[in-house]
């Protein structure tokens, strides 16, 4: 095995460990609680003012990426934009509720905005990304959704795996080396996929 495969192992060995009661988590309480995020993430076309980029699409995302993606907000893993005062007092249950309700969250916007990056060559270098962001949706699925995604918003995703602000040994390593251009294409043609959409 080499470095980069060993560390995707044991990125996904960490991420199935992660335990989850998808079947306890309730919907209707999760679309409750779900009320003071629409604000920002109902809004298709909604922009975060510095830095500028859109806020990313979350209807319809995967549930168990959802609650580690909270999660890392809560606990200071990840860079928070706005995020973080939205989601420091969510609790586990919570979490797990608000993160069922979007993934049944299916009749939204699928407009994405696209960056002006080349999809083709885009489609090119996204070949080995596919093995997990194939766009699997099934409750076992722990990889999020980046079909439909607004572009700028995954641009700087992965810019923020590349310098570690955003803290994803496997991500880091599956972008390494690749550069500002090329992420821009690889954005695009996730963009112009249908996929996740806005939680209207
Ligand atoms: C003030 C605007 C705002 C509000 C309100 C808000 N968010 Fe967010 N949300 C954002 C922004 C901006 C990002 C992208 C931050 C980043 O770059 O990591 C984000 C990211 C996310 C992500 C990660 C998406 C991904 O693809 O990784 C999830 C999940 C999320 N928000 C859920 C929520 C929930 C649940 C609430 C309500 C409790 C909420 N948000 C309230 C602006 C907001
Ligand atoms: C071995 C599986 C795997 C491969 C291969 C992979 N990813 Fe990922 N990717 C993940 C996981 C797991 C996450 C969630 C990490 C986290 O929690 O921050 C992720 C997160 C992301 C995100 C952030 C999504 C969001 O909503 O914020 C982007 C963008 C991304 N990957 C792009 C890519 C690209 C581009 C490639 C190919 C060059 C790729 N990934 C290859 C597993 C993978």
């Amino acid at each position: 095995m080499n470095n980069k495969a060993m560390v995707m192992a044991i990125g996904l060995t960490a991420l199935s460990n992660i335990q989850l009661t998808a079947q306890a988590a309730d919907v209707d309480a999760g679309r409750d609680a779900f009320e003071t995020c629409r604000g920002c993430h109902s809004s298709p076309g909604y922009s975060n003012v510095y830095p500028t980029y859109y806020v990313p699409k979350i209807g319809g995302q995967v549930a168990r990426y959802t609650v580690a993606a909270l999660t890392a907000y809560k606990e200071s893993n990840r860079p928070r934009g706005t995020m973080m005062a939205n989601s420091y007092d969510l609790s586990e249950k919570k979490i797990e509720n608000i993160a069922a309700y979007l993934a049944t969250v299916t009749d939204g916007s699928t407009r994405a905005n696209a960056n002006g990056g080349d999809a083709a060559n885009g489609e090119k270098l996204a070949a080995t990304c596919l093995a997990c962001h194939n766009d699997d949706t099934n409750a076992g699925a722990t990889n999020p959704r980046l079909a439909g995604q607004h572009a700028n918003y995954m641009e700087r995703a992965m810019q923020q795996y590349q310098s570690g602000a955003r803290n994803n040994a496997l991500m880091q390593s599956t972008l390494e080396g690749l550069s500002a251009d090329e992420l821009k294409d690889i954005a695009a043609y996730f963009t112009s996929l249908k996929g996740l959409t806005a939680t209207n």
